[in-house]
């Protein structure tokens, strides 16, 4: 089965095609991005219909892309994945119309796609031999979620973001250190030139809480900053205050993710999304009390569309045309993943 995936739910367009036999039978024949940071970095973030507008230029481009690169035309395509939420609404809705067009004049079903779950299947994209129950904790910048993973569309959720997801938690922590947006990554980066234990005490956060918070680690940090640049010193321990940083946030998400695995007895621990990127958090995920643990390859943590297009792919195996919609498909800017599967009928 050839499916196309279309993903645009935040500042990336992106396009794949796969030919998916079976969940663990399948192959990535192109995969696009289109990344809009550069024109939303004046602004410091998003700016939401900067972006929908974004979207409507770079679809048209990238499908034709990654069908030229697959050598595939659109006329063999059997099934189209879109991304349907959660996300922003003016950028989902240019993707789900986009798809719609697209089946509507290719007479080809359509399955809409929970992004979340996209995150949480990743993985397998590398790693065909992952099999459920598995927990799994995304990270990426709008989520930070930990899921036991009973199968697709069978999700418990154990905890999620109560302020800051762990991606916006390094964004905005990056800001704070004078980092241009989007900072995580390039306060990862610098952090990483910092060998050994940084002289910092940040707040141990998400501790007591229920679900995942950053609470106090922001002000703390933002106090600190002021204190380094008055003594003038910040430019010379910004590297240790990076990582500082870098270990307050990997060390709470971590914190609850062993609790969880404690008392789930899970063999298996996947952890996905933007911040699965992160080197720190991937060095100290692997050193937990589990016998596997799996992370999507680097160009999958970020927004992509063949984690979307797999999705899709095993949900139509799955159930058939019960899986699909076509002009009733419908956006859902909030979409918990547990609710992933109920608008499929
Ligand atoms: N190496 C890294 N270290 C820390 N954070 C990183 C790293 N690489 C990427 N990120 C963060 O990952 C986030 C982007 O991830 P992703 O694309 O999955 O998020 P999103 O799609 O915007 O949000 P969501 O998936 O929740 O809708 C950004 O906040 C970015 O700073
Ligand atoms: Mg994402």
């Amino acid at each position: 089965m050839l499916v196309l995936g279309i993903e645009t739910s935040c500042d990336e367009t992106a396009t794949a095609v796969l030919n998916i036999s079976s969940p663990g039978s399948f192959k990535i024949l192109s995969e696009c991005v289109a990344s809009q940071t550069d024109v939303h970095r004046a602004y410091g973030g998003v700016v939401p219909e900067l972006a929908s507008r974004e979207h409507l230029t770079a679809l048209p481009l990238l499908l034709e892309e990654c069908l030229a690169q697959s050598q595939v035309p659109l006329e063999k395509i059997d099934l189209i994945g879109v991304t349907c939420g959660p996300g922003l609404k003016g950028c989902l809705l240019t993707g789900v119309e986009f798809a719609k067009g697209l089946s509507i004049a290719s007479r080809v079903p359509t399955v809409g796609v929970n992004h979340i779950e996209g995150h949480v299947w990743a993985p397998r994209l590398i790693h065909p031999e992952l099999e459920p129950p598995f927990l799994a904790l995304i990270a990426s910048g709008g989520h930070s979620e930990i899921q036991i993973v009973k199968g697709i569309g069978e999700y418990e959720l154990i905890a999620r973001t109560v302020d800051d997801a762990a991606g916006e938690a390094f964004d905005k922590s990056a800001a704070l250190m004078d980092f241009p947006y989007p900072g995580g990554p390039a306060l990862a980066q610098m952090a990483d030139t910092f060998a050994g234990k940084p002289r910092f005490a940040l707040p141990k956060v998400m501790r007591e809480a229920k679900g995942l918070s950053f609470a106090g680690l922001k002000t703390a940090i933002s106090l600190l900053v002021q204190r380094e640049k008055q003594s003038g010193s910040f430019q010379s321990s910004k590297a240790e205050i990076a990582s500082a940083v870098q270990n307050a946030i990997v060390d709470a998400l971590l914190f609850k993710v062993g609790k969880a695995l404690e008392a789930s007895r899970l063999s298996t621990l996947v952890v996905t999304g933007g911040v699965s990127a992160n080197a720190y958090l991937r060095e100290k995920a692997m050193s937990l009390r589990v016998p596997h643990v799996l992370f999507p390859a680097k160009q999958h943590c970020m927004d992509n569309a063949a984690m979307i297009a797999y999705v899709a792919g095993i949900r139509f195996l799955i159930c058939g045309e019960c899986g699909s919609q076509k002009e009733s498909l419908e956006i859902h800017p909030r979409w918990p993943i547990e609710h992933a599967g109920e608008q499929l009928v």
